[in-house]
């Protein structure tokens, strides 16, 4: 059973407080303040707080542990220039962890609402350990799911890399807009293939385990692996992060 920290207990107690709200050509975006945390919410839904960020961080690690091994493999020198992308900037915790790798030599965010990019300038920042600071770190404001299917048209959207971490729903199967469903299916994930350079990694967050989008990522990739971490809330379902080269 998960165990609540003495802050979680404070922060559920806590009146929420808006800390700013702003409408973007994708709806509505608020910023929460919870006691210690802040809650962001997409026109009305729950999409990230910074109560927890043990998967999101394990998003970026395990891709990028799974990519030196690869590279290890090969019979490679140590490196220190792997290129990473983080999809969906959210409160920073996977930046965070990016950022927190000396095996890192850049790291490409993109994100697709400005209003996250500044609330990262802001309070969010120490989630992320002030990331935005760290000369490594590149944020394009852009429609994931544009940039990966539009190769070559969008400057820059050719890039490769050794880790591909995305989370910018709440799952292939619980989508924060209709717009991003094609990121999930066979097309996005052969595109997402061709960003990345040999040895390297796509991971994808979620929320609960898809086993169709398992298969299609099977079916695409070859190679899957499963990562389940339990959440600290009673009963609920672990997040899952899948790993597939
Ligand atoms: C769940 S949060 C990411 C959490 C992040 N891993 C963290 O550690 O905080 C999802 C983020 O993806 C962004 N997003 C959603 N759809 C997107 C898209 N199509 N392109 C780029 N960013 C997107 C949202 O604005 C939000 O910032």
């Amino acid at each position: 059973m998960p165990v609540k920290r003495e802050d979680d207990i404070a922060g559920d107690l806590a009146v929420a407080t808006v800390v700013d709200r702003v409408t973007t050509e994708n709806g509505e975006l608020v910023l929460r303040r919870r006691g210690p945390h802040f809650e962001i919410i997409s026109n009305g839904t729950f999409l990230m707080d910074t109560r927890d960020g043990t998967s999101e961080r394990l998003l970026v690690n395990a891709a990028l542990d799974a990519a030196l091994d690869a590279v290890a493999r090969l019979g490679d020198t140590p490196r220190t220039d792997l290129r990473v992308l983080i999809g969906g900037l959210g409160v920073g915790f996977s930046l965070g962890a990016a950022v927190a790798r000396p095996e890192v030599g850049r790291i490409v965010v993109v994100e697709r609402e400005e209003p996250v990019i500044t609330w990262q300038h802001g309070p969010l920042a120490p989630f992320s350990g002030h990331a935005l600071h760290d000369p490594r770190v590149e944020v394009r404001r852009a429609d994931l799911v544009a940039w990966v299917l539009s190769a070559g048209e969008v400057p820059g959207a050719s890039d490769e890399f050794d880790a591909l971490c995305l989370d910018i729903d709440n799952g292939p199967d619980w989508t924060v807009t209709a717009s991003n469903d094609s990121l999930y299916g066979d097309a996005g994930l052969r595109a997402l293939r061709r960003r990345l350079r040999p040895g390297g990694v796509l991971a994808v967050w979620s929320a609960a385990a898809s086993p169709a989008f398992e298969e299609r990522l099977a079916t695409v990739f070859g190679d899957v692996r499963v990562e389940e971490v339990p959440v600290r809330v009673p009963r609920g379902v672990p997040d899952v992060v899948y790993l597939a080269r």
